[in-house]
């Protein structure tokens, strides 16, 4: 693939989407093509599926088929073909948060969702992850303040202790492809962190 895959992961409240279309700003002004798009979503289908998983109460396994389903219409429609021609694909969560949310927050199967993520997308991962890192109790104030939470963001601080914790454990399996941000700091520090991320990868 010619183009350059970036993630954006971390709990709810970590203040990731507030980056997403500065970084978006950012890569675009080098004249590459950005496709800023997010996780579950992208796609009419993956839209619907993203509000089923986010409304609707289901299990632990359905959550990852939903999300895998979304994920692989994503793929196919919006994320390979974009990366062919050489576009920047900037996501707004993908796989890691399958792990993070439904593998260790919700306790489901790694190793079932290590063969979901072979087969919905093979050797595809990835150039780079910024992991806006934060205390779940932090995230929890800055959540207070936001609007109506969903099924996710409604959890109790020790669903969100596990999920950082799943965070953590994807970047101990692939420390190479993760960059880790201080996401307690004030917003134009955590700026500076992303910037420096990028210009880690030679971006
Ligand atoms: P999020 O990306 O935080 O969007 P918003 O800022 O609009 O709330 O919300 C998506 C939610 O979906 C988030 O709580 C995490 C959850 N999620 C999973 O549980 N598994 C997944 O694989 C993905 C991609 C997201």
């Amino acid at each position: 693939m010619a183009g350059r895959f970036i993630t954006l992961e971390g709990i709810d409240g970590a203040g990731k989407s507030s980056h997403l279309e500065a970084l978006a700003a950012h890569l675009g002004s080098r004249g590459t093509e950005v496709v800023c798009t997010r996780e579950p979503g992208g796609t009419a289908l993956a839209e619907e599926l993203r509000r089923l998983v986010l409304h609707l109460p289901m299990d632990a396994m359905t959550e990852a088929l939903l999300v895998f389903a979304a994920r692989r219409d994503h793929l196919r429609l919006v994320i390979e073909p974009a990366l062919a021609r050489g576009a920047t694909v900037l996501c707004d969560r993908f796989t890691d948060a399958t792990f993070a949310y439904q593998g260790a927050g919700r306790g489901f199967d790694a190793d079932v969702l290590a063969r979901l993520e072979r087969w919905v997308h093979g050797e595809l991962q990835p150039d780079l992850t910024i992991w806006f890192d934060l205390d779940p109790a932090l995230a929890q104030v800055r959540l207070a303040e936001a609007r109506k939470a969903d099924r996710f963001e409604a959890q109790d601080l020790a669903f969100f202790e596990r999920v950082r914790a799943g965070y953590a454990a994807r970047r101990a399996a692939n420390p190479a492809r993760f960059a880790t941000i201080d996401a307690a700091a004030d917003r134009d520090v955590v700026w500076q962190q992303v910037l420096a991320a990028l210009k880690a990868h030679r971006w």
